[in-house]
């Protein structure tokens, strides 16, 4: 069974160690490993602190996937979010990806993001094919310079209107 919940400072930790792992794998993040503990808690406190929608999927008490929404930018750009998540490789496949986006997604709503962005590589099909499902539309192509990673690093930018009612 895996629960959906807004994350807490008891899972911070636990929150680090899923960041690092799949950031490890080095085909689905923007980074190689997590950043330090530490900047990663000031992170997690401050969004707890400002509301900003993160949601950790649950299994065993472990966070085991995340999905968050913060600010793209500074005041001028304070509506429009950047959406991140991932889950460990055994619990993907089974619409635990899902749950997280529309936790997060109604969470963003409701705060007030009119737009959500994010940025996925064109490899990453599962990815894409979840983002289009939550209604994510493609916004721009950035291509990479060839690099022998073995696979499509060009970046596909996103995007998501919120109709928050306001
Ligand atoms: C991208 C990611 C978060 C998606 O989450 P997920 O839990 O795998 O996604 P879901 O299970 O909700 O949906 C993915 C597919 O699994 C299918 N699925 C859902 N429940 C299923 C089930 N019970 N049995 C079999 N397949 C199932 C979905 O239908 C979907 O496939 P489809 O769109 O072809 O139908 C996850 O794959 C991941 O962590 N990837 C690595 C990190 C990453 O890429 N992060 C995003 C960087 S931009």
């Amino acid at each position: 069974m895996v629960e959906i919940v807004p994350i807490t400072a008891a899972y911070i930790e636990s929150f680090h160690r899923t960041l690092d792992f799949v950031a490890r794998e080095r085909r689905y993040l923007s980074f190689v490993q997590a950043p330090p503990l530490d900047s990663t808690r000031a992170f997690i406190l401050n969004n707890i602190q400002e509301g900003y929608p993160q949601f950790v999927a649950l299994s065993a008490g472990d966070v085991v996937g995340w999905c968050d929404v913060t600010p793209k930018s500074g005041p001028i750009d304070a509506r429009v979010g950047v959406l991140g998540m991932g889950l460990l490789p055994q619990f993907r496949r089974q619409g635990n990806g899902t749950r997280l986006m529309a936790a997060t997604l109604e969470a963003a709503r409701r705060v007030g993001f009119s737009r959500v962005e994010l940025n996925v590589y064109r490899s990453n099909t599962d990815a894409i094919r979840l983002y289009q499902k939550a209604g994510f539309v493609l916004k721009a192509v950035q291509p990479r310079e060839a690099r022998d990673d073995g696979f499509d690093k060009t970046l596909l930018v996103m995007a998501l209107a919120l109709d928050t009612g306001r």
